[in-house]
């Protein structure tokens, strides 16, 4: 709205964001590139500040760069290591309402302490006692598990009990309900990845509590999910609408080991399919549609004969990686690491 009075009080000179609020823009004078350093310039800039007003010319090269350049940084953390903080987190911190999840995030070095392994991506470590109940809750946030050893809980999808086994992955789109048990007598540790960084860059995240206990402890082989949507090839004509997430709610390891096997046993009749020379790959992919599993988040597992050496990548996109089994090495920019069963780092 115009107040042309209050122009005329202060005499041609701008309010101040808020009478009681200093205004949090500061304008730095650079020389090079800039208009030269006047009284008149700094004035300009002082009442720019006062306004809440930012000049496109002194920022330019940070908003808009000639190419990316993340302050996440390359980062390696050893599976051993994270996996006996987090049986002293078993031992000292409770599951239940309020925490919600016994799950310690990587902070990645670059991002001034947050609990965020890339600038969009979280990745943590949920770890589960026995008999324990995660309480369900839902959220805006898409994620996923990936279990790299044990076995014996299970994540409820809307009410689904899925079973988590070594090598499974299990992508869960936004604003479905979930919760865990533990049905065994042993504790269970397993990847947690979600868009938590992403969403709250975009400030969409909402949230919701549950009940504290889970609707069913049955603990069944299959779900439901699967046996609607685990058939490679076949839509259920009831479902066959597109969904943006994946309907699926578990990619058996049986799956992803036979798929990646094939890939180099067609490699070796000299037949294509495989990403590069002894390189396979495949993609978690959405039965709904053929493309990624979720909006955010795209999920690949990769196999290397021994001796084999990928091309080196540079890709926009951030990504964590986790080494299944095996040993190898990795280098991301000048990092250069050993890795083993476990391990997980970033490639900003
Ligand atoms: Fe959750």
């Amino acid at each position: 709205m115009r107040r042309p009075n209050d122009v005329a009080r202060n005499e041609g000179r701008p309010l101040p964001a808020s009478p009681t609020t200093p205004s949090p823009v500061r304008i730095q004078m650079i020389e090079d590139s800039q208009p030269p350093a006047t009284p008149q310039l700094a004035e300009l800039y002082s009442d720019f500040e006062a306004s809440m007003m930012v000049p496109l010319w002194t920022q330019i090269a940070d908003l808009m760069p000639a190419s990316p350049a993340s302050r996440a940084r390359a980062h390696l953390w050893r599976w051993s290591s994270l996996l006996r903080l987090a049986e002293r987190a078993g031992d000292l911190v409770p599951v239940g309402r309020g925490g919600e999840r016994r799950a310690m995030a990587l902070a990645n070095p670059g991002l001034g302490g947050r609990p965020f392994a890339t600038p969009t991506l979280w990745a943590a470590v949920q770890y589960l006692m026995p008999g324990e109940v995660a309480p369900e809750h839902r959220h805006t946030q898409h994620a996923f598990r990936f279990v790299i050893e044990g076995e014996g809980v299970w994540t409820l999808v809307n009410g689904d009990p899925v079973a988590m086994r070594r090598g499974d992955f299990l992508p869960q789109a936004g604003w479905n309900w979930h919760s865990h048990h533990n049905a065994t007598t042993t504790p269970m540790a397993w990847l947690d990845g979600l868009d938590i960084p992403f969403v709250h860059a975009t400030e969409s995240g909402f949230f919701e509590f549950g009940p504290e206990d889970v609707d069913t402890t049955a603990t069944p082989a299959r779900s439901r999910s699967e046996r609607l949507w685990g058939h490679p090839g076949l839509v259920p004509v009831s479902a066959a609408v597109s969904v943006p997430s994946t309907p699926l709610f578990v990619y058996r390891w049986e799956r992803t080991d036979a798929a990646l096997d094939d890939q180099l046993r067609l490699e070796d009749e000299q037949h294509p399919g495989v990403l590069e020379k002894g390189h396979a790959a495949v993609r978690f992919s959405n039965p709904s549609t053929g493309g990624d599993v979720l909006p955010t988040i795209r999920a690949e597992f990769h196999r290397l004969r021994p001796d084999a050496t990928t091309r080196t990548r540079r890709e926009v996109g951030s990504s964590v990686w986790q080494v299944f089994q095996g040993r190898g090495e990795i280098r991301v920019g000048d990092e250069p690491w050993t890795v083993e069963r476990g391990d997980l780092f970033v490639v900003p």
